[in-house]
Formats: structure tokens, sequence, C-alpha cells
């Protein structure tokens, strides 16, 4: 599946596309159906919230089940990041973002490249944030917030920020993002479970907590080309890896075919 001109455009001018139905609903019951197994786990991939002790983001997940180690060779992500990115690309992170009901806590304003650069050596904002929703993503339960066209401004700056939320974060300061919106505002990524989005590495974005009764779970693929590899391997590899091969594509019905074998 190619993006279209249109699309590439609208990508490079605000920064992030989304995707409407990029997986069925027979999909992301399959991708679903692996879920409180991974969370269950107790392993440090697992990070939990800082207040309520429910799994936040649970990551390595293409290394701890196979339904997931096919996701991140999915055409449909990788077609349109080999398009827009060039043809050799590792895994650089892969997880489920979880926003529990009542209580899934917020993703500071921030650029995923502050991070990249500073904790694992990444030369340059090349990486890719491709995303497909496992839940419905309305207003109500922590969708993530762009500032569209903030990835075109080089000077923005970021700090690491180890107090908000369990998880350590470079992040953008207050003034900064209110100028950044004067512009464009503010978009929320809203959509029925399946839905995809793409996003640069120097976007600027967050998601505020998840006060509603439902759920948002999100999966989420980094990938990375292999000429702007992290050259410090300070995080554990679960945050960035260190495995450089290649992704090859797998079959369109890749997921289909694990749900038949099941059967
Ligand atoms: C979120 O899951 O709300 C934030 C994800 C991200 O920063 O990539
Ligand atoms: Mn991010």
């Amino acid at each position: 599946m190619l993006l279209t001109n249109e699309q590439i455009e609208r990508y490079e001018r605000d920064g992030f596309l989304v995707l409407p139905n990029l997986f069925s609903a027979a999909e992301v019951a399959i991708l679903r159906a692996e879920l409180p197994a991974l969370f269950a786990a107790d392993t440090p991939a697992n990070f939990r919230e800082k207040h309520s002790g429910i799994v936040r983001t649970a990551m390595g997940l293409h290394l701890r089940n196979d339904v997931y180690r096919r996701l991140v060779r999915h055409p449909r992500l990788l077609d349109p990041a080999m398009q827009l990115a060039g043809d050799e690309l590792y895994v650089q992170q892969v997880k489920v973002n979880v926003k529990a009901a009542f209580g899934g806590e917020t993703w500071q304003w921030h650029y995923d490249f502050a991070t990249h650069h500073a904790e694992d050596g990444a030369p340059l904002p090349l990486a890719l944030n491709l995303h497909v929703f496992l839940d419905d993503v309305s207003e109500f339960n922590g969708p993530l917030y762009f500032i569209p066209g903030s990835h075109r401004d080089e000077t923005v700056g970021a700090r690491l920020d180890t107090v908000t939320t369990s998880y350590p974060l470079w992040v953008v300061d207050d003034a900064t993002v209110a100028r950044l919106t004067e512009g464009g505002g503010i978009v929320s990524a809203k959509g029925p479970a399946g839905t995809g989005l793409i996003f640069g590495d120097r976007l600027v974005h967050g998601s505020p907590p998840n006060m509603s009764p439902w759920q948002r779970r999100i999966f989420s693929l980094l990938v990375n080309p292999l000429s702007n590899a992290g050259t410090s391997h300070r995080r554990p590899d679960h945050q960035h890896h260190r495995d450089l091969t290649p992704l090859v594509p797998l079959a369109d019905d890749c997921l289909a075919g694990i749900h038949r074998a099941a059967e």
C-alpha cells in the first residue's frame, strides 16, 4: 500500500498523516487478544503508571509474541515507511501505549528525536513512528495531540523530565508549545480502532490523561534507517533495539494467516 503524492505532501506539510481503516476489525481483534498475557508479564519492558501501577507501555513486543513479530513486518506499515524513509529500515522500538480508563496518565509535550538523540545517539531525525489504534480513540480517552508544522522548526529544544511520569522523556517547555501553536493550533488524532498514523521524529506531540471509562491502547512501531542507527547503548534494548537487520515486508494477510492457523 503506497501513499499518494497528495498524502506525501500532507505528511511533509503537517508532520503527520492519518490512515483511516488501515486494519480491519478482525485484524484488530487478533492484535488485542495477545495483550492480556503480554501486560501480565513481569518484565522491565512493561512500564507501569506512576500512580495506579497499571501498565503504561509494553515494549519489545515483537520479540515476545509471534503476532507482533508479524505486525512489525506488515506491508501496510512498512510500504509507506519505506516510501518516506528509504528501504533499509530496522526496528527501533515496538510497544503498545495503554491509557487505562479512569487513570491513564499524560504523555508530556515532546518530540521523539530529542530522546532518540540524547539517549541513544541517533544522528538525525529520520525515524518514523507508525501507529495502529487498538481501541476507538475519541476526544475523551486521551488521543494524541499534534502541533501541525512543528517539525519544521529546528530551533525547538528539550529537557529531560524524570518526574512527571514513570517514563523518562525529553520534553518541550510550555512557552515553546504556546509559540508553536500560534500558526496552526493543535490537532487531535481520533478515529475507530484500526486507524493508522504516521509521524516524524521532530513533530511536537503529547496526550492528556484519560478520565473516561474507555481505555485507549495504541500500537507504536518506530523504524529508523540503518544509516541513522543509534550510537549509544545507554538505554536497554527494548527502548532502542540493537538488531540492525533490515525489515522485509510479509504478505498483506500475514495476520489473518495466524487466525486461520489458530482455528
Ligand atoms: C501516547 O501514547 O499517547 C504518546 C505516544 C507517543 O509519544 O508516541
Ligand atoms: Mn512520542
